[in-house]
């Protein structure tokens, strides 16, 4: 008897869903509602849940909100594996790091985690990106890149997400972490490569800022601008959500 599929295997045809929203904290609402969905529909159906975060401000609303009831409590956390989209390659204790701001913001408020596996950005780009490489292969099957259960991803106002900008290098074919090199400070990164973002059940943007309207436009346009990086996460079998607060929205 064929197993069947479970819904968001079938999601290939599925079309991205664009939420628009009052304000951040309703952003930060609904992410965080998705996100603790997402974990729990992963641990019942597999037995735990495969989940990774990323910088920037917008995210971080995202995570001071899963750190407070019901969340805190209701969601398993300790069946979640948390990896990093993306890292800036500085201490894990520097301010600039997306592994400090999600730990301050959430993991620490956490009584158990599964397990917390941060780009070691304290190696330099190089040898954080190959060691990154390594951990998330170890969670595929034959080298195959993870299928992570949701990817948390923001948006910058030049279209980038995670730590892949444009006209910038996306790693070598095959790779599953690549370095990169940001236009603002701390300019050297590692990234999560498209391979993983597209190998994801679930993506789900969260933007808010009227600074973003314009990169969101050329995104989410018919057709999408694809020399954008947030336009080229298009998973084969998985879901996209956008949640974007009204500032950001492209006008209809
Ligand atoms: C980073 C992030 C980056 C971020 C966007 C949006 O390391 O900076 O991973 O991709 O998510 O720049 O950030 P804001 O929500 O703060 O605009």
């Amino acid at each position: 008897m064929a197993k069947r599929a479970a819904p968001e295997d079938n999601a290939a045809a599925m079309t991205p869903v664009v939420q628009v929203l009052p304000g951040t904290a309703a952003v930060a609402e609904a992410a965080a509602a998705a996100v603790a969905a997402a974990i729990t529909q992963a641990r019942a159906r597999r037995g735990r849940a495969l989940l990774a975060l990323s910088g920037g401000e917008t995210p971080r609303r995202t995570y001071a909100r899963l750190a407070a009831d019901p969340y805190r409590t209701s969601v398993p956390w300790s069946d979640t594996q948390v990896f990093w989209s993306d890292e800036r390659c500085v201490p894990a204790t520097d301010p600039a790091s997306n592994f400090g701001m999600a730990n301050t913001a959430l993991l620490s408020r956490l009584s158990a985690i599964g397990g917390v596996h941060p780009v070691r950005g304290d190696l330099g780009a190089d040898a954080a990106a190959a060691d990154y490489d390594r951990l998330l292969r170890s969670f595929g099957d034959s080298g195959r890149p993870p299928r992570l259960d949701l990817i948390l991803l923001g948006v910058g106002a030049d279209g980038h997400t995670a730590s892949l900008f444009p006209g910038g290098e996306a790693g070598a074919p095959g790779a599953l972490a690549a370095t990169s090199i940001a236009p603002q400070p701390p300019i050297s990164r590692v990234t999560m490569t498209l391979p993983v973002l597209n190998a994801a059940r679930a993506i789900l943007f969260v933007v808010t800022g009227a600074n973003k309207r314009p990169a969101l436009t050329r995104i989410l346009g018919t057709p999408p601008d694809l020399s954008l990086p947030a336009a080229q996460v298009r998973p084969s079998a998985g879901r996209v959500t956008w949640m974007l607060d009204r500032d950001a929205a492209p006008a209809n």
